[in-house]
């Protein structure tokens, strides 16, 4: 288990769900899922978010557990995706002298989800505002779609804390200490790759504050060498790769283009780029392969054909990296088709659609099986690629 200790005072009330299969009902799991919750006892006692539905009843034992039979004071909003805020409408009626904190964008989507009435205990907060509850100080910092509108962090000026919300989080339960950077980097892209610019302003008010501990809502909490962490979000959040090295990434419907994305795969390495991996989208999690496309500065793709198309799994592969504002990479292309082959004007239709892709010409045609000529038109791609 990782250590959530945080203070005498800040206390860590989340949870795993150690069978949970699916998150968001797109991304596998495979180490199920953690979902973080803090107190604040002071003066006056703080909760920070609540908690999916899965793990409710544990996240009211440690609720409980804490306060006894106080009435917490507040209750701060930072995100209002449901794996959060599933329970703000019950704990709103178990406790109705409790304010409730959040911005404006907050308490719109809430009232889309609770039937509740708030209104005379709602906290209005914007950008910069402090709440005093005794020897904590709690600042809150706007960060728009990181990864919803309403989204904003916390930064508690004492002990130099940031709740930074979905920031900072990964899949995993917390049962499991693996290292961060995998599930980090695939949480990361697929739940806010799309919204870099907006993480990057997150990162410039997060370098006015000196941060000593980072509580996300999802996986540990980070407690040294927290320049990693956040550089590693500078880097994903301006779009630059983290790695020289090429991704080949294939969709093969028999095994013949998967053997041309293997031969490409040594020639790569003969040619002294020992950083190739290879991806079979017809076997790989697609999250995975997304990410791992940020990651590299290069990509190859090689897809059969299909009903004059591109084949499903890389249809599905670009689609997702469109969608997340993939650039600034440059990408070989390889294709199959026995009769008519339409891969390779379906991928670069697509990739033409991205901003700053450099598509190495010509495209390689494969017809069924690779032949001679393919190995020497590889060689080629590989000069290109690797220059
Ligand atoms: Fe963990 Fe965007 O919710």
């Amino acid at each position: 288990m990782n250590d959530m200790s945080i203070s005498k005072d800040i206390i860590w009330i989340g949870a795993s769900d150690n069978n949970q299969k699916i998150f968001e009902s797109q991304y596998s799991l495979k180490n199920g899922m953690s979902y973080n919750s803090y107190i604040i006892k002071d003066d006056k006692t703080v909760l920070l978010d609540t908690i999916d539905e899965s793990v409710t009843s544990i996240w009211e034992y440690k609720l409980n557990e804490e306060l006894k039979d106080k009435e917490p004071d507040y209750l701060i909003i930072s995100h209002m995706e449901p794996d959060h805020a599933y329970n703000i409408g019950k704990i709103a009626k178990k406790y109705p002298n409790m304010k409730v904190v959040g911005n404006q964008f907050t308490f719109n989507i809430l009232s889309n989800f609770f039937d509740i009435d708030i209104a005379e205990r709602k906290v209005i907060v914007k950008e910069g505002d402090v709440l005093d509850i005794g020897k904590h100080k709690l600042q809150f910092f706007m960060a728009p779609m990181v990864h919803w509108p309403e989204v904003m962090v916390t930064y508690e000026q004492t002990e130099k804390i940031l709740f930074s919300a979905d920031a900072f989080g990964k899949f995993g339960s917390l049962d499991v200490e693996d290292d961060w950077i995998t599930e980090a980097r695939r949480y990361y892209i697929g739940i806010v790759g799309k919204y870099g610019m907006q993480v990057q302003a997150l990162l410039n008010k997060a370098s006015t504050l000196d941060i000593k501990t980072i509580c996300p809502l999802h996986g540990p909490i980070l407690k040294e060498n927290l320049n990693y962490y956040i550089e590693k979000y500078d880097t994903w959040s301006s779009y630059k790769p983290e790695e020289d090295g090429v991704y080949i990434v294939c969709s093969s419907i028999y095994g013949n283009t998967l053997e041309a994305a293997n031969k490409m795969m040594t020639l790569i390495k003969a040619s002294g780029q020992e950083n190739v991996v290879l991806c079979d989208l017809t076997k790989a999690d697609w999250a995975e392969a997304v990410a791992n496309a940020f990651r590299f500065s290069k990509l190859v793709l090689a897809s059969s054909s299909y009903n004059a198309g591109l084949f499903p799994p890389m249809e599905h592969f670009l689609g997702r990296l469109k969608e997340r504002n993939y650039k600034n990479r440059v990408v070989g292309l390889i294709e199959n088709g026995s009769w008519a082959p339409s891969a390779g004007r379906c991928m670069k239709s697509t990739l033409e659609e991205m901003k700053d892709i450099t598509i190495i010409e010509p495209v390689i045609t494969i017809k069924s099986k690779m032949k001679e000529d393919n190995i020497l038109q590889m060689e080629e791609l590989v000069k290109e690629l690797l220059k």
